[in-house]
C-alpha cells in the first residue's frame, strides 16, 4: 500500500515536472560528440612477398588509427612462394578488426607471366596487370565511399604508427611519406625529363637528407601514397586504362604520375617526420634471393630505431638459424642494457644467426677492492690520447668482458669464434659475405689468430696491404674498436698469455699492441710477445649503430668512474665516441640514389 502511494507520488512528480516552466532552465544541454575519423581503404598488393609480409603487415596492424574506420583491400597474384596462403591467413585473422576486409587472388595457379624473364623483369603484361589491380582497388574504394585510399607496397615498412594520421593532416589530394633506405633512394623524384625518365635535381638531396623539411611539390611519388577521394579532381585519376595522351614507356608509376598531371593534381612528398623504410630496388637481372637479402637488410636497419615485430595474425615459421663457420658466436651485453640486447636478438633472428649471450662485466659495479682481488693494474704509461685521463671502470668492464670470453674459448678448446658487441649494425648480406671469406681462408689454409669484422682504421693515409690470394682481407694497421672480430684458439691463448690484467689499457688499444701496430713505443715494451696474426675483412661488415650527434645516440651514454678513484666521474662511451668525432668522423654518407627507374 505504501509502495503504491510512493509510486503515485513519484508519477505525479514527474508529470508535474514535465509540464513546468522550468523545463528550458533545467534540461542539460549535451555537448556534441566528436566526429568519427575519415574512412580509409588500405590497398595491399602482394607478390612473392613471403619474406616481407610478416613485418609489413605488422606495421599495418600497428597503425595508430581506429580499425573500424579502415577497410582492407588485399590482392595476391602470380607468386612462386607462399604469399597467397599467408595473405589469406592474415585476412581471415583480422576480418573482425577492420570495417571490412576483402581478399582477391587472380592467381589461378599461375606463378609468373608468360613473357617474364625473372622476378625483377617487368614485361608489359605485368605492368598492365599491376595497373589493373591498382585500378580495381581504387574503384572499390570509390564504390565504398571511402574518404581516402592508402597504397603501400608490400615491402615498405611503415614503422611510424602515426603515418596515416599525419598524412591525412597534410590535407593534400595526393601525398607520400618520404621513406628511407640505406642509399639516397626514396619513393619520390624531384625531376623528370620530357620523356618521363628520372632526373636528379638540386632539391633532391636536401629533401632526402632532411635539410629542407616540409611537404614538397614533386613530379613523382610512388610505393606508398595517400589519395584524398573527397577531392573533386581525384575523380579523374586512374591507373588503368592509360590516358589517351600517355606518351611514355609503359610503367605503372609513370602512368599514374601522368594521370595526376592531366587531372591537375599536384603530388607531394612529406619529410616532416621519419615514417618508414623501403628497400633499394634491384636491377633487372637480379633474383628473388637478392630481393630477400635486400629486404632483410632494410629490416635490420629499421630495427635499429624501432622494435619491429611480425604480425600477430600470421603464423611465421621460425627461421633456420646457424652459427656460420664458428664454434660459437658470442654477444657481449650489459645486463642493464636490455634494450640493446633485445634489438640485437631480433636482428640476429632476422639474419638467421644463432648466438650465445654473455653478461658483460659492469664496470660501474666494480669497486676498488674487487679490482685488487682481480689483480688489475693500469698500464703505467697509459693515458687517453684525447682527454689525457686514465682508464675508467667502464673500460675495465669492457676489457674483462672480452677477457672472460677468451678464457672460455681456451677452456672449451673452441677452434674459432665470432665476438660481437651489442651496439653494431650489419652490412647488407653480412652472413653470406662473411661465410665466403671464412671459407676462402679455410681453403687457402691461412694461418691467423684474429680477424677484425668491424673496427675504426686510424692510419687512413697509408693504404693497408691486401692478403694475396684471399679476397676481401687485409693486414690491419693501428685500429680502434672491437665491434666484432673472429678469434682462433691460438689467438685466445696468445691474448691470455700476455697477462693483460696487470697492465691494463682499453681492449681496443691492447689488440694493436698484440699485433705490433700500436704507435706508442711505451706501451709496446710491456708486452714481449707481439706476434698476434691479425687480419681484417675489407670492406668492413660491421659498423657502430649510432654516431655522435645522431638521433638515438644519447641513450648509449654510460657514465663510469676512474678506475681507482670513485669520486671522479667520467663518461666512457662518450670518450670512446669523442675519439671518432675528433677524427672528423661522421655517419657514412649515402652515395647514390640508384633507382631501377633510372634505367628505363
Ligand atoms: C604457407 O602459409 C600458410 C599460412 O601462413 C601456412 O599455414 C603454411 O604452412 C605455409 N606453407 C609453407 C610451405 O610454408
Ligand atoms: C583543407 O583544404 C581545403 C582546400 O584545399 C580547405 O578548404 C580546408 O579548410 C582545409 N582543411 C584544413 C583542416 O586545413
Ligand atoms: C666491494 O664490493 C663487494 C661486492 O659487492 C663488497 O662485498 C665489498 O664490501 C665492496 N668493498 C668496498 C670497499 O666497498
Ligand atoms: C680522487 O679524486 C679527487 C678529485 O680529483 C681527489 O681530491 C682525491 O684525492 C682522489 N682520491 C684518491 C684516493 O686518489
Amino acid at each position: 500500500m505504501l509502495l503504491l502511494q510512493v509510486s503515485i507520488l513519484l508519477w505525479f512528480g514527474v508529470f508535474r515536472f514535465d509540464f513546468s516552466d522550468a523545463l528550458s532552465d533545467l534540461e542539460p544541454i549535451r555537448t556534441e560528440s566528436a566526429l568519427l575519423k575519415p574512412k580509409v581503404m588500405i590497398a595491399i598488393l602482394a607478390r612473392n612477398s613471403e619474406h616481407s609480409l610478416p613485418f609489413y603487415l605488422g606495421c599495418i596492424e600497428r597503425l595508430d588509427y581506429p580499425k573500424d574506420r579502415i577497410a582492407i583491400w588485399a590482392a595476391a597474384d602470380h607468386s612462386v612462394d607462399n604469399t597467397t596462403a599467408m595473405l589469406q591467413e592474415w585476412v581471415s585473422g583480422v576480418e573482425g578488426l577492420y570495417h571490412s576486409v576483402r581478399f582477391r587472388t587472380t592467381e589461378h595457379g599461375k606463378s609468373s607471366y608468360a613473357d617474364e624473364l625473372g622476378p625483377k623483369h617487368w614485361p608489359d603484361s605485368r605492368f598492365n596487370h599491376v595497373m589493373q589491380l591498382r585500378q580495381a582497388a581504387l574503384r572499390s574504394a570509390r564504390a565504398q565511399w571511402a574518404d581516402y585510399i592508402l597504397f603501400a607496397d608490400s615491402d615498405n615498412l611503415l614503422t611510424n604508427p602515426k603515418v596515416l594520421s599525419l598524412l591525412i593532416a597534410e590535407n593534400r589530394t595526393l601525398v607520400a611519406p618520404m621513406l628511407e633506405s640505406k642509399t639516397l633512394y626514396s619513393n619520390f623524384w624531384c625531376g623528370m625529363t620530357a620523356q618521363g625518365y628520372y632526373k636528379r635535381t638540386d632539391s633532391y638531396i636536401p629533401i632526402r637528407n632532411w635539410k629542407r623539411v616540409g611537404c614538397h611539390a614533386v613530379p613523382m611519388i610512388h610505393s606508398t601514397m595517400l589519395l584524398d577521394l573527397r577531392r573533386r579532381a581525384s575523380h579523374a585519376l586512374a591507373f588503368y586504362p592509360l590516358h589517351q595522351l600517355y606518351p611514355w614507356i609503359l610503367d605503372d608509376i609513370l602512368a599514374f604520375s601522368f594521370s595526376a598531371r592531366q587531372a591537375g593534381v599536384q603530388m607531394f612528398v612529406c619529410n616532416r617526420e621519419h615514417y618508414g623504410y623501403l628497400p633499394v630496388p634491384l636491377r633487372t637481372q637480379q633474383t628473388l634471393e637478392n630481393e630477400v637479402e635486400s629486404f632483410t637488410h632494410t629490416l635490420t636497419e629499421a630495427m635499429l630505431d624501432f622494435a619491429l615485430e611480425p604480425s600477430r595474425y600470421l603464423h611465421t615459421p621460425s627461421r633456420n638459424k646457424d652459427r656460420m663457420a664458428f664454434d660459437e658466436i658470442y654477444i657481449i651485453n650489459l645486463m642493464r642494457r636490455m634494450d640493446r640486447r633485445e634489438r640485437m636478438l631480433r636482428t640476429l633472428d632476422v639474419l638467421g644467426i644463432e648466438v650465445t649471450l654473455t653478461d658483460a662485466v659492469d664496470g660501474k659495479a666494480l669497486n676498488s677492492s674487487q679490482l685488487q682481488v682481480l689483480g688489475i693494474e693500469m698500464l703505467p704509461s697509459y693515458q687517453d690520447p684525447y682527454s689525457g685521463r686514465v682508464l675508467t671502470k667502464g673500460e675495465i668492464g669492457c676489457f674483462l668482458s672480452h677477457y672472460n670470453i677468451w678464457k672460455q674459448v681456451v677452456e672449451r678448446k673452441q677452434r674459432q669464434v665470432l665476438m660481437l658487441e651489442d651496439d653494431i649494425r650489419f652490412e647488407p648480406n653480412f652472413k653470406s659475405r662473411l661465410n665466403t671469406i671464412t671459407e676462402d681462408i679455410r681453403q687457402k689454409q691461412l694461418q691467423w689468430d684474429l680477424i677484425y669484422v668491424g673496427r675504426k682504421r686510424l692510419q687512413v693515409k697509408n693504404p693497408e696491404r691486401w692478403v694475396k690470394g684471399i679476397k676481401n682481407l687485409v693486414y690491419p694497421d693501428y685500429s680502434y674498436w672491437t665491434l666484432g672480430y673472429i678469434l682462433s684458439l691460438q689467438g685466445a691463448k696468445k691474448l691470455l698469455e700476455a697477462k693483460p690484467l696487470g697492465k691494463m689499457l682499453p681492449v681496443d688499444e691492447f689488440l694493436p699492441v698484440m699485433f705490433n701496430k700500436h704507435p706508442t713505443e711505451e706501451y709496446l715494451v710491456h708486452f714481449k710477445q707481439r706476434d698476434l696474426l691479425a687480419f681484417s675483412v675489407e670492406p668492413l661488415l660491421l659498423y657502430p649503430t649510432h654516431y655522435t650527434g645522431e638521433p638515438g645516440y644519447s641513450s648509449d651514454t654510460e657514465t663510469s668512474t676512474i678506475w681507482d678513484n670513485e669520486s671522479i666521474n667520467t663518461d666512457w662511451d662518450r670518450q670512446r665516441t669523442n675519439k671518432k668525432q675528433n677524427r672528423g668522423d661522421a655517419a657514412p654518407v649515402p652515395t647514390s640514389d640508384s633507382s631501377s627507374r633510372d634505367e628505363l
